[in-house]
């Protein structure tokens, strides 16, 4: 009967600050798998970013602390070895990885690359689209050209910083004003993020976030309703019902994402029938813009004063706990996290499949 088991890869951990989550995210997703359909290997990513794998299972592992694979565990060399077996000819041993990672290596191309590479397919968006919505200008730049409302911003890189500090200060003055928000453009849980009400505090802003990426982008202030919806689909994706998040602190950073706890989740959000249709219409757009594929929450603003939506971000690997945003939103949606486990290795396989026909070379047989 064994065979007849779909064998699912779940890579979590991973040299990323958001190490932490993507265990509790991965103890969550290995209970909840439905182990007469699937069986799971573990793949844990320390740290330090080495590789531990553990032995095909049957049942969810007892504890988040023995998904850490300490004891008779395969090293970088057998895992490589294993998502590589499709390919060196000695069996396959994996049908499906699932990444559970967020952030740099995780969610920006780098492993679905190295998926791509070892031919297997992957829960989630692809290359493309994972380093798009990991960088905050080009993903910007792919909104604007789906016609995407967003707010206005600038950005710069540090040599340019360096040289032409003065202008991109006068720059950020005349089309932004204050206050504005100043992030790096390739991180997210609001790390590096700051609020600047003058020149002083948007220079020291600026040396801030510079810290964290070698990219910054300012933006306008806007004062909005923070309104997300959950994405899943590939060619023809769905949308979830909207959700609000109410911050506990003046803006959504790390400690309100985290550590408080006091930040609320306000699904449905409280919003009229004809706006909540169209921020999931946009929150659609917004996956298509940047050629999503699995699953993404796309996060909007939507302005106190008139109720213009525009467009934050898209995360192609939102919070995945069963108490964050992105299952949530599906749950009230009518789709239970088990459910959406099943549809997102489904979606792998479609995508995978529709991808193993095409041609990669020219010419005539
Ligand atoms: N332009 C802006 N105007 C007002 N608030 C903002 C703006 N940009 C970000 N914020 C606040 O900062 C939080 C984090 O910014 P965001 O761009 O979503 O970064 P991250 O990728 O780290 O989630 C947002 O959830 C919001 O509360
Ligand atoms: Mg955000």
């Amino acid at each position: 009967m064994g065979q007849d088991k779909m064998t699912v890869g779940l890579v979590y951990g991973g040299k990323s600050g958001e190490h932490e989550v993507s265990l509790q995210t991965a103890f969550a997703v290995m209970g909840a798998f439905d182990y007469n359909k699937y069986e799971i290997i573990p793949f844990f990513i320390t740290k330090k970013g080495e590789w531990r794998v553990g032995g095909r299972l049957s049942a969810p592992l007892a504890s988040l602390d023995k998904l850490k694979l300490e004891h008779g565990a395969g090293d970088t060399s057998a895992a490589v070895q294993l998502l590589f077996s499709g390919l060196s000819g000695s069996g396959k041993g994996l049908d499906v990885v699932f990444p559970l990672l967020h952030g740099t290596n995780g969610e920006d191309g780098t492993i679905q690359g190295l998926f791509e590479m070892a031919n297997l397919p992957y829960v989630g968006a692809g290359v493309l689209a994972s380093a798009a919505g990991m960088d905050k200008v080009v993903m910007k730049k792919l909104f604007a050209d789906a016609g995407l409302d967003q707010c206005k911003y600038c950005y710069f890189t540090s040599s340019s910083w360096e040289r032409n500090s003065h202008e991109h200060l006068q720059a950020v003055e005349d089309e932004l004003g204050y206050p504005c928000f100043v992030k790096p453009a390739n991180l997210g849980s609001s790390v590096g993020i700051s609020k600047a009400s003058n020149r002083e505090e948007l220079i020291q802003a600026i040396q801030y976030a510079f810290r964290y990426d070698l990219k910054v982008i300012v933006e306008e202030f806007v004062d909005a309703r923070e309104i997300e919806v959950g994405i899943l689909g590939n060619e023809e994706p769905l949308a979830s019902v909207p959700g609000e998040i109410v911050s506990s602190s003046e803006y959504y950073d790390y400690t309100a994402k985290y550590l408080d706890g006091k930040s609320q989740m306000i699904i449905p959000a409280e919003l009229d029938t004809e706006l909540a249709e169209r921020v999931r219409e946009l929150g659609i757009k917004a996956f298509k813009s940047i050629e999503g594929s699995g699953l993404c929450r796309a996060d909007f603003f939507v302005r106190r004063d008139n109720g213009v939506i525009l467009i934050n971000e898209v995360n192609t690997m939102p919070g995945f706990t069963p108490f964050s945003m992105y299952p949530l939103l599906w749950r009230e949606t009518g789709v239970s996290y088990a459910a959406l486990l099943d549809r997102l290795l489904g979606l792998a396989i479609e995508r995978f499949e529709a991808r193993q026909n095409l041609e990669f070379e020219n010419g005539v047989q």
